[in-house]
């Protein structure tokens, strides 16, 4: 189905979408925790492409993302005892691993490192698409670089429209945050970027789980290093909703405003797990809405938490 963005395909076909990115073209796609741009892992031209339209630094590597937990052997040349036992626990879900690259994959979509990353999305509509792919599919966030990540096919378009060939259209992200980044290689397992897959999950079955301080995340991984998730609007954490917001502000948290009348729009997550669904949208809207503020009520930096908690200090960090 055609739609009025010029040049860019909107389908709900996976099939389609392949093709298109068979063809040597950057495809769009969903997933559980947010929209990627994919190009098939032999496509050089698609891969520079990914990092042309999203104005990705090129030192900035990219997610390997597979339809079949079986096929990491295949781009990993060894891994740790513990790894299985991640894979077992977390495959398909947001959790993206960290392991030694294997010496044959190209190395277009992973510059200076050794090293390659490999998730499983559990998404139905992704792996059908990567599954007509025929190879592993590389993406980031189907964002341009330093705005929110998608986690609506509608914000795909607004960041790409006209500049990717194909966007294959999919629900909401029910994660609505990015993958849990674990690097592997070394003897413990490190988290390098929170993420839907929570500190306390994965010592549920790893009792050995490090998190990495910011100075060292820094040259751990790259995509770190750049500011991300932020709006137009300024993005300001608060315990509690002020009493007294600035006009055409917008207000996100678990608590009840006063005064309801003196917000732009607010938005109350029951729990966690909503928060965290809507978070990017509402950053998203508020542009939208030209909003001149969004305040962010902060949580507990436990669970989810821990992932709301490193996105919003992103954003507000100007
Ligand atoms: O949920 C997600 O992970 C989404 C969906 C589309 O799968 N993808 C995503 O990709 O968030 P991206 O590129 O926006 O973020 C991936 C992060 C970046 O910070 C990147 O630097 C890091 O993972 N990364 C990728 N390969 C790495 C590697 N070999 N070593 C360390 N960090 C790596
Ligand atoms: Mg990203």
């Amino acid at each position: 189905m055609k739609s009025g963005v010029p040049d860019t395909l909107i389908t709900d076909d996976p099939r389609l979408a392949a093709e298109i990115c068979r063809t040597g073209r950057a495809v769009a796609f969903p997933t559980e925790t947010v929209y990627g741009i994919g190009a098939a892992i032999d496509c050089p031209n698609a891969i520079r492409e990914i990092y042309s339209i999203k104005g990705r630094p090129a030192n900035n590597p990219l997610i390997a993302h597979l339809s079949d937990p079986e096929q990491i052997s295949t781009l990993a040349s060894s891994r740790r005892g513990y790894v299985n036992a991640l894979v077992d626990a977390f495959m398909p879900g947001p959790l993206t691993l960290i392991l030694e690259r294997a010496g044959h994959i190209p190395e277009s979509a992973f510059p200076e490192l050794p090293t390659i990353a490999v998730r499983v999305p559990d998404h139905n509509l992704a792996l059908s698409f990567i599954d007509a792919v025929g190879s592993p599919v590389v993406a980031p966030s189907a964002n341009r670089s330093g705005r929110p990540s998608p986690t609506r096919w509608e914000d795909v378009r607004d960041d790409l429209q006209g500049s990717c060939a194909c966007i294959l259209r999919g629900d909401p992200a029910i994660r609505g945050v990015e993958s849990t980044v674990l690097d592997c290689t070394g003897e413990v397992p490190q988290i390098l970027r929170p993420g839907s897959v929570s500190l306390e999950d994965l010592r549920q079955v790893v009792a050995d789980v490090r998190t990495t301080g910011d100075v060292e995340l820094l040259s751990r991984s790259p995509g770190t290093r750049y500011r991300h998730y932020a709006p137009d609007a300024e993005v300001v954490l608060v315990d509690a909703p002020p009493v007294n917001p600035p006009d055409g502000a917008v207000f996100v948290g678990m608590s009840a405003v006063g005064r309801p009348d003196r917000w732009l729009k607010t938005f109350h997550p029951a729990d966690l797990s909503e928060y965290a669904r809507m978070l990017y949208g509402v950053l998203r809207d508020a542009d939208r809405l030209g909003a001149s503020a969004v305040f962010c009520q902060r949580v507990e930096s436990a669970g989810v938490g821990a992932a709301i908690m490193d996105r919003l200090s992103r954003a507000a960090a100007r």
